[in-house]
């Protein structure tokens, strides 16, 4: 009889305890857009190339287009933890004044601070890892000021550091999840285990974003092989997984990757990376030197219609309509019953784009749209050009260069 009873009480304790883990709801809505250090300037980074380019988010438009999170990646602390407190320690020559100064002026631009560590023993460049530190470290974090963290996955193997086991990757990301939420800031958690542990299948409610590949490079279509690791240009990177775009949506994004435009890529190549981002709904985290960014690439990352498509509030990524006569078609259904229509040259050469819209019925099984050309017109503007470009009721003509991109927004007339 007592046992009953004091199962009666445990039963009605456990639910009445508040459920504490889950990760921070609502922060990511619309893919997050920043900046982050990695690209450029690998573990090479400083309290003043920050300070820098969070005064250039503000002087160059990059604020008012919609980025608002700037990240420090890899290479921000000492080699070692404090050895009377375990926290970390940032470095000295980075930077002098501590992490928190960074943030603080970060944060006095209007904008967000982001930072980088790792679920194993080490970050990727041998700095000190948060495995077994979880708890210590989030709440260093939510000190400083963090809104975003960057969870990387090296040094996560058995033998690493004396633990004698290979970490799981949901129980890892979830104990870090667990640990930001209990330290109190919300900050958006970027799984960044490059895919490998199929991230969409259980990160939605651990993460707001979660990498799907390895790491980019700027290269069109190449694998750079590292030994025990690769680089991937855009299209391995696009074309890696096929089934995922079901997984993506508001709060929980896939996420292809820091963009590399800016970055050695040709004014055309440029273009259809950003535009293919925002094709697939990704992150749009800038990867180039901001201080060194030419007009025309200026202009790309903060054209606002195109970056629209990114952030349109369904969240929906697109998909590959087909590819017709050598361009690459893709398809992003869109709030307001619109659609966006991007048109990739995938050849080598300077080509003609003659394009029916009303002989290819296009449907989007996964959100159960179609378009009916038979009773709809559709206004177009394409959004590189700032133009309108008539309508769906006459077939498209363009040359479109090698590479190159054309992007529509449709809209029923
Ligand atoms: C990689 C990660 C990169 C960068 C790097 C830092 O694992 O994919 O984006 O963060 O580590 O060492």
């Amino acid at each position: 009889m007592r046992m009953i009873k004091n199962l009666a009480i445990a039963s009605a304790l456990a639910l009445s305890i508040p459920a504490t883990a889950q990760k921070f709801e609502g922060l990511a809505m619309t893919p997050p857009m920043g900046w982050n250090s990695w690209n450029t300037f690998a573990c090479d980074i400083n309290e003043t190339v920050v300070k820098e380019t969070a005064d250039l988010f503000i002087k160059l438009g990059l604020k008012d287009a919609g980025y608002e999170y700037i990240v420090i990646d890899d290479g921000w602390m000492e080699m070692e933890r404090d050895p009377e407190t375990l926290l970390l320690v940032p470095n000295k020559q980075k930077f002098p004044n501590g992490i928190k100064t960074v943030a603080d002026y970060v944060h006095s631009k209007g904008l967000k601070f982001g930072i980088y560590n790792c679920a194993g023993t080490k970050t990727c460049g041998g700095y000190p890892g948060t495995r077994g530190y979880e708890y210590h470290d989030a709440r260093q974090y939510a000190q400083w000021g963090v809104d975003f963290l960057k969870f990387d996955w090296c040094y996560t193997g058995s033998g690493n550091g004396g633990f004698n086991y290979q970490q799981d990757a949901p129980a890892s990301y979830t104990l870090m999840r667990d640990a930001i939420y209990a330290a109190g800031r919300p900050m958006i958690f970027n799984i960044c285990e490059w895919g490998d542990n199929k991230p969409w299948l259980w990160g939605a409610n651990v993460g707001h974003m979660w990498r799907i590949s390895g790491d980019i490079g700027h290269c069109w279509d190449c694998e750079m092989s590292f030994g025990t690791w690769s680089k991937f240009g855009l299209w391995p990177i696009i074309n890696m997984h096929k089934d995922i775009r079901k997984y993506s949506g508001p709060g929980h994004w896939n996420d292809f990757d820091m963009l590399e435009v800016g970055n050695g890529f040709s004014p055309t190549e440029n273009r259809t990376h950003f535009v293919m981002w925002c094709m697939l709904a990704s992150p749009l985290m800038l990867g180039n030197d901001i201080r060194k960014m030419d007009e025309p690439t200026r202009q790309l990352v903060t054209n606002k219609e195109v970056i629209a498509i990114d952030q349109d509030k369904l969240g929906i990524q697109g998909f590959r309509f087909m590819n017709l006569d050598g361009f690459d078609i893709w398809v992003k259904p869109l709030d307001n019953n619109e659609w966006a229509f991007a048109f990739v040259n995938m050849t080598e050469q300077k080509r003609h784009l003659s394009y029916d819209w009303a002989k290819y019925y296009c449907k989007d099984g996964l959100v159960d749209r179609e378009i009916q050309w038979g009773k709809q017109t559709f206004a177009l503007r394409d959004l590189l050009a700032h133009k309108d470009a008539g309508d769906t009721s006459k077939p498209l003509d363009r040359d479109i260069e090698a590479h190159d991109v054309v992007v529509f927004r449709l809209k029923a007339k």
